[in-house]
């Protein structure tokens, strides 16, 4: 199927090589000339494990083009819709320019049938309103959330725990939910096409059916494959990750009680894991959630439950926040104790840039909040990261990076871990530390450590609700 793709950032960049990967023609478009001169050369912009492989396959061969001309869509079956949606500068509400200027753009090259697909996370009502301008073209608009991992995002996307498709008018749920839910490819098609069919806009196309040609493998292998109305899409994604985020923060909310308690929130964690109601998974207690997703996300999942009049139904994401900001304080003061009290003119190597690891993304990332507020107490901060130095730089050109990790600790008098990227977690030896660092001080931002195996090297650790 020939589709486009409208935003080639974290999300939208993928999505075009993964369709590409699975047989379609695909041609991404941006307006940003330097990722799609990087894009159309093969090149990842951004580190991504897995996309240079298909980037290059799909250039290579012809099925993935790259563009910033807009009317380079005109012809595609399919066009998904990734533009971002930051945090508004005046507020907490998400900022819609992006989706809207996408979507004019777009208006002129729709031909009738076209279907558009926004994968974009919006402020539920979004997709009803873009609606009427897009069936004037006698197109259809879904919403097709995007669940990925960003350091999975290409197996994420290729192969989905499930897919999401709200379709307007989607009044029928029963029938098609029925049969999404068993994830079967085949069976009760007639039933489906029939409930699902828009004749809102492209006349005779039954969209879900078409997305389910889209996304074939998946729906073959029997992916869930659920058909919503549109608000329940949109709806779907924001509560996801308002629930991710809540989870992060539950067992942080318990670090903050074990720590003046004396108890050990990591094994709390394990022993309230085990109930299968709750599950280990996002247990983690550490310096909190970031990145380009969670934090804005629930901020404009509460802006927008505010115009609906139900700020109160979600009340309680403000203090998801509020517990997860002040993580960033905890580990800032734990470096300061750790210090005995002051950081002015004290070496402190900062393991981690990035929001998470297998990324590059420094998006509302904690780590680098860290960084900064200790840079702005005065230490000598240096921090490194795998991955994701060139972005921070770029960001916060007043911390000094280094990118060897032995070098960045080499004289510290205190060392952070602030992202669990395997070379800081797993491979940094203490007793080699020790042999570099000028104190032995070690704060883990991330529980991520073996705190027996550094004391036992000698060093002063300091856990995340943990004794
Ligand atoms: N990154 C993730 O892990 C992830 C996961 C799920 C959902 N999402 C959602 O996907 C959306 C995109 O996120 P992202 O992380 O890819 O953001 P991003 O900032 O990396 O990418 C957005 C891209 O859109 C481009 N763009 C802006 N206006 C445009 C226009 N008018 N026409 C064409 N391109 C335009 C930008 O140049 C940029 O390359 C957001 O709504 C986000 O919440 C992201």
């Amino acid at each position: 199927m020939k589709l486009s793709v409208i935003g080639c950032g974290y999300l939208g960049a993928v999505h075009a090589a993964a369709m590409a990967s699975i047989g379609h023609e695909v041609v991404g478009i941006d307006v940003d000339p330097a990722k799609i001169a990087a894009l159309s050369a093969g090149e990842a912009p951004f580190f991504e494990p897995g996309l240079p492989e298909l980037l290059r396959e799909g250039v290579a061969s012809g099925q993935l083009t790259f563009t910033t001309d807009i009317s380079a869509a005109h012809g595609a079956k399919v066009h998904f819709i990734g533009v971002g949606t930051p945090q508004r500068a005046d507020g907490y509400a998400a900022d819609l320019t992006y989706v809207n200027a996408a979507v004019d753009a777009l208006l002129p090259h729709l031909s009738p049938g076209d279907i558009v697909a926004g994968k974009s996370t919006v402020p539920v009502g979004t997709a009803a309103e873009l609606a009427p301008r897009i069936e004037a073209r006698g197109a259809t608009l879904v919403w097709n959330p995007e669940f990925l991992r960003e350091g999975w995002a290409v197996q994420d996307t290729i192969d989905p725990d499930r897919l999401v498709v709200g379709v307007a008018g989607g009044a029928d749920v029963s029938t098609r939910g029925a049969r999404s839910t068993t994830g079967d490819a085949g069976g009760e098609a007639d039933v489906s096409t029939r409930s699902a069919r828009s004749t809102t806009g492209g006349g005779e196309v039954d969209p879900a059916e078409v997305l389910r040609e889209v996304y074939h493998p998946a729906v073959a292998k029997g992916t869930p494959f659920i058909v919503t109305d549109l608000a329940t899409a949109e709806l779907v994604k924001v509560a996801a990750n308002a629930f991710l985020a809540t989870k992060i923060s539950f067992i942080n909310a318990m670090a903050e009680i074990a720590e003046v308690t004396g108890a050990d929130v990591t094994q709390l964690a394990d022993a309230i894991g085990h109930d299968a109601r709750i599950g280990r998974r996002f247990l983690g207690a550490g310096i909190g959630f970031g990145g380009g997703c969670l934090p804005k996300d629930i901020r404009a999942f509460s802006a927008r439950a505010e115009e609906l009049g139900r700020g109160e139904s979600v009340a309680f994401l403000r203090e998801v926040d509020e517990i997860n900001l002040r993580r960033r304080d905890r580990a800032v003061q734990l470096v300061v104790d750790g210090l005995g009290g002051a950081v002015f003119e004290k070496k402190i190597a900062v393991l981690g840039a990035a929001f998470k690891p297998h990324s590059d993304d420094i998006r509302d990332s904690p780590a680098l909040d860290v960084a900064v507020r200790l840079h702005g107490l005065g230490a000598r901060v240096v921090v490194t990261d795998p991955e994701a130095i060139a972005n921070a730089r770029q960001k916060h050109p007043q911390l000094t990076y280094e990118a060897s990790r032995d070098e960045t600790i080499r004289d510290a008098d205190a060392v952070i871990l602030v992202t669990e990227w395997d070379e800081y977690r797993r491979e940094l030896d203490p007793e080699h530390a020790s042999t570099l660092t000028a104190g032995r001080v070690v704060v883990d931002g991330r529980n991520g450590l073996d705190a027996a195996a550094w004391r036992a090297a000698g060093w002063t650790y300091y856990g995340m609700g943990r004794p």
